[in-house]
């Protein structure tokens, strides 16, 4: 089947084409210089630059693959969590399409098709245990099989991505600066006592990270030295020579290292409490699996149970349309589509199980 995937929750509106599996093609336009003025996502700015770029992607897309704009035969979209605004640019121009063509539309939760992008590049096994770890969620799930979520643990304030994002803001770093925390802290010394491991004193699988951002602001006040010099949005940030620069990658690297630490030991209390004899693998999904840090600590963790670790590519981790097609296809593949009047379903809100089965 070949299956066309929208993405627009966030500040990437991007298009993909799959078919039965593969990916043929994909087009992408990142706003990420457009929000670093402003050191966040701006919603209203959102919407209006995926509503600037959807269709002309869409065309270059076809273009690229040497397709015609009648060849797709499922159009699936993130219907959310996601800004709803930014969602329902995806969304109209799914229906639009869908109605136009006279193809079945699937509505994909953003958040499962993360889970599910890695199926793009390795055999899907299931039963799995999921770590979800992106901007706006940090999620445990029970997956059974691409349809069965099981939700077991949240964050119960800022999500992984964001913990790292607003350190990145301390420091005088661009937004999102996760990817800039990994690159510069490469070369750090982690020192394990610079900064507590929040919120695993409990037997629950939910996190918390206030803590650690609190002891991060603590610990930059009383060294106002360690901070980077501003550079043009376009150019990466570097290290300063000598011990500034040594004790900033330490920073870095600390950091990242105990938000990894404190992941990777949610998830082996996870993998204890549900058996690891019940389970077939371990994904971890989402922007934040593409820090090397908590690569690491993962395979180390899958390593001491014997379970396979399925992490996406970077390019498949972070936000994209691969894993929306992919996502789709495998609903579609199971017999469920939406009518056109579906939802886009902001952060926040429960998305509602109302797929129709065929
Ligand atoms: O999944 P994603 O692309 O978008 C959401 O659905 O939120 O995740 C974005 C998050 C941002 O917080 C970004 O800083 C973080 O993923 N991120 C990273 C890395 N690359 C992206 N965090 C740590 N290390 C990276 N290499
Ligand atoms: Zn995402």
């Amino acid at each position: 089947m070949l299956c066309l995937g929208i993405e627009s929750s966030c500040d990437e509106t991007a298009l993909a084409l799959v078919s039965d599996g593969r990916l043929l093609g994909q087009t992408l336009n990142s706003q990420a210089d457009a929000h670093a003025l402003f050191g966040g996502v701006v919603p209203e700015l959102a919407s209006r630059e995926h509503a600037r770029f959807i269709a002309p992607l869409y065309d270059l897309l076809l273009e690229q693959c040497g397709l015609r704009a009648e060849a797709p035969e499922a159009v699936a979209v993130a219907r959310g969590p996601g800004l709803l605004g930014s969602l329902l640019v995806g969304v109209a121009f799914a229906k639009a399409l869908a109605w136009a063509l006279g193809r079945p539309v699937i509505g994909v939760d953003h958040l499962q098709a993360h889970v599910l992008a890695v199926g793009l590049e390795r055999e899907l096994l299931f039963p799995a245990l999921a770590l979800l770890v992106s901007g706006g969620h940090t999620h445990i799930y029970l997956v059974r099989s691409p349809v069965d979520f099981t939700l077991l643990g949240r964050s119960l304030d800022d999500a992984a991505g964001e913990v790292l994002d607003k350190f990145g803001k301390m420091l005088g770093l661009p937004y999102p600066a996760g990817r800039l925390i990994d690159f510069l802290g490469a070369s750090g010394t982690v020192d394990e006592k610079m900064f507590p491991r929040p919120y695993l004193d409990n037997d629950n699988l939910n996190f918390s990270f206030s803590g650690l951002k609190t002891a991060a602001l603590l610990l930059l006040e009383k060294n106002s030295s360690l901070r980077f010099a501003p550079r043009a949005a376009s150019c990466d940030p570097e290290l300063p020579p000598g011990d500034t620069g040594r004790a900033l990658a330490a920073l870095c690297a600390s950091y990242a290292q105990t938000v990894a630490y404190t992941l990777a030991e949610k998830m082996r209390r996870a993998i204890k409490r549900t058996g690891v004899d019940a389970l077939r693998s371990v994904i971890l999904a989402g922007g934040v699996a593409a820090n090397s840090r908590v690569r690491a600590t993962m395979d180390v963790l899958c390593r001491d149970f014997s379970l396979p670790l399925l992490v996406p590519s970077p390019e498949f981790c972070t936000d994209n349309a691969a894993m929306i097609a992919y996502a789709g296809e495998l609903l579609l593949q199971t017999g469920f589509r939406h009518d056109l009047d579906f939802s886009a379903v902001p952060r926040g809100r429960k998305i509602p199980d109302d797929y129709r089965k065929y």
